[in-house]
């Protein structure tokens, strides 16, 4: 039987700082990654030295993209994935990007003193709904796109659930963590169909992937 050419995957890395760290990630196991450096206004970058192309792209896209099999994978945070829920496989936890949902609120406030329905503001609804479910606390959510922390400063909620990751954003505005929510990292995600069909090409990239993670655990 004719053996099947070999697949150049197709991987959506999300552009900014996961960017920059997929990138220094893949060149350790020893991928070229040259034409990403300075990726300019170009979205899509052919690797020289490896069978496989790279899309830069917004993070909840690069669940679509993945999610609709444009891309075979995809790097993308915990906290998207986590927010638009997922219909792909996550294989590996890249440890970087690491950072945290928190509830946050005024400093020195009892967040759950009284009876009354909180408001809490977040670019997370989802994750929010989620957490509170889970305490089985019905709470009132606004969904707001960012700088999320100027929501409880001007009244509009009581407390925010967000990223953390320095706290320095908090502690600028005169807020604190109340409770964690969920840790966050990259991770590392895969098209179901094309999990069966590139399995040779995926598992190899996997399993260097897992060897150099492996080294710095
Ligand atoms: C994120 C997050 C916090 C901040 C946390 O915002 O929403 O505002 O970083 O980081 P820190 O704990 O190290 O201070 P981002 O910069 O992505 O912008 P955004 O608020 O517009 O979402």
């Amino acid at each position: 039987m004719e053996e099947r050419r070999m697949h150049r995957l197709q991987i959506a890395l999300t552009k900014g700082r996961l960017q920059e760290q997929s990138v220094e990630l893949f060149e350790k196991i020893g991928i070229d990654c040259t034409p990403i450096h300075e990726p300019g206004r170009r979205l899509i970058h052919h690797l020289p030295d490896y069978p496989m192309d790279a899309f830069l792209a917004k993070a909840p896209d690069v669940i679509t993209y993945v999610e609709h099999g444009v891309c075979d994978l995809g790097i993308v945070g915990k906290d998207t994935i986590l927010e638009k829920g997922h219909s792909f496989y996550e294989v590996l936890d890249l440890g970087f990007g690491k950072c945290k949902f928190a509830l946050a609120g005024p400093k020195d406030r009892d967040f759950y003193a009284g009876y009354h329905t909180r408001t809490i503001a977040s670019k997370y609804p989802n994750v929010t709904r989620a957490f509170f479910d889970k305490k089985g606390m019905d709470v009132h959510i606004i969904k707001i796109e960012g700088s999320v922390e100027l929501a409880p400063i001007v009244g509009l909620a009581d407390a925010i659930v967000d990223i953390v990751e320095t706290g320095a954003t908090l502690k600028a505005n005169g807020l604190e963590v109340i409770e964690d929510v969920a840790p966050v990292s990259a991770r590392l995600i895969v098209n179901t169909a094309s999990m069966k069909l590139y399995q040779k090409e995926i598992n190899a990239l996997i399993e260097r992937l897992e060897k150099e993670l492996a080294t710095h655990a």
